[in-house]
């Protein structure tokens, strides 16, 4: 994955932003930093905050405390349509009474450029964006997929520094998503350009991100790299918000792990990080790293190249999801199983 170097210089810069609807907090004392070339995504639950950051940051929405910094400088003063900024909404927004070709020069034409270069950007960008043979057809003649990629390549045509996302990918059945998760992701390392991209979606944050943001009633939860999020949530709330999480709040078990356990923490195992077996199989090599209880099986749901298992284990339920492969017990409802893990794959989380 591309990581962006830590030297790389801040361009965006939120501090201590807080927006009020009335005495709703949207936005609640907010500082973050994005850092020049990096794809930074804004994760969370509906109404945490998500659209709002973002209509901050592109201007559409003042704050009501705090001041945001873009290059190092305060931009309260600088209206939306002067801060060079890309913008892609869920709803693709085109000109529905214009070609592709026009919708692409628009912006263009707005900033004053001569038709002559005007033409050469179009050209260049629709090749881009794999749209060449598209550029005198109406939007409505266009996929669902057509036309993002035309508002993608509308958001980049003047080669903003910044390009701001809400829910891009949205409005698209699952396979195109992942197919223009793809190309955003090539299309951001070639441009180099600063991104700040709002979804509700977990597998497209892990995807794009250098890192994500995760967002609950308008503050910042946690920040990180998508794998130290998910390998290391902080609290049960971001456990459980990206992936699944077994949440071991007085199991009736003492939890073995190498760390003692930090007050007012649960300790959290991810479903894959736990192993099915029969009861009484032999035990592995590496025993002595693991732990093991015995418990029920509750339901097994076949999900191709995946199985899930519903296990409770005296009082508390585990799921538990393994690769499908050659040779490997299949366990039904009422039987019993050994569940075993490494006991360095236990997590604490903030309860
Ligand atoms: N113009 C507005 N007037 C009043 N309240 C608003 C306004 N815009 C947003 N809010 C409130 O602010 C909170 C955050 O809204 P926001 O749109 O930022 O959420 P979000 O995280 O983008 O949610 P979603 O995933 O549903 O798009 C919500 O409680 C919402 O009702
Ligand atoms: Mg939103």
């Amino acid at each position: 994955m591309h990581i962006v170097e830590f030297q790389e210089p801040v361009q965006i810069e939120f501090r201590n932003i807080t927006k009020l609807y009335g005495a709703v907090a949207a936005v609640n004392d907010l500082s973050l930093a994005v850092r020049r070339g990096e794809f930074l995504t804004i994760l969370g639950p509906s109404g945490s905050g998500k659209t709002t950051t973002l209509m901050l940051l592109a201007g559409f929405v003042a704050p009501s405390k705090g001041d945001i910094l873009i290059g190092g400088k305060s931009v309260a003063a600088v209206p939306s349509y002067r801060r060079d900024q890309g913008i892609v909404f869920q709803s693709y927004a085109l000109f529905p009474h214009l070609t592709v070709r026009r919708n692409l020069e628009f912006p263009l034409e707005m900033r004053g450029m001569k038709p002559a270069e005007r033409i050469k950007r179009v050209e260049r960008i629709l090749e881009r964006v794999h749209l060449n043979d598209f550029g005198d057809r109406m939007p409505s003649q266009l996929s669902g997929g057509q036309q993002q990629r035309v508002a993608l390549a509308r958001a980049l045509i003047a080669d903003p520094p910044i390009l701001l996302l809400d829910e891009p990918l949205g409005a698209l059945d699952r396979s195109l998503r992942e197919q223009m998760q793809v190309e955003l992701k090539v299309l951001h390392k070639e441009f180099a350009i600063t991104t700040v991209c709002v979804t509700h979606d977990q597998d497209e944050a892990l995807t794009l991100s250098d890192r994500i943001v995760v967002m609950r009633d308008g503050r910042i939860e946690q920040i990180d790299a998508p794998e130290m999020l998910y390998d290391r949530p902080a609290t049960r709330f971001v456990a459980k918000f990206l992936g699944e999480a077994n949440i071991l709040e007085n199991p009736g078990f003492e939890i073995e792990s190498d760390m003692v356990q930090p007050s007012g923490t649960v300790a959290m195992l991810r479903p894959e990080r736990i192993c099915v077996a029969p009861p009484a199989s032999p035990k592995r090599a590496d025993s002595h790293q693991r732990q093991s209880v015995i418990g029920t099986v509750a339901d097994m749901i076949y999900a191709g190249p995946l199985r899930k298992y519903h296990v409770r284990v005296g009082s508390t339920p585990f799921v538990v999801r393994e690769h499908v492969a050659a040779g490997q017990p299949v366990f039904r409802a009422g039987d019993e199983v050994r569940l075993e893990w490494l006991r360095s794959d236990v997590r604490f989380v903030s309860a």
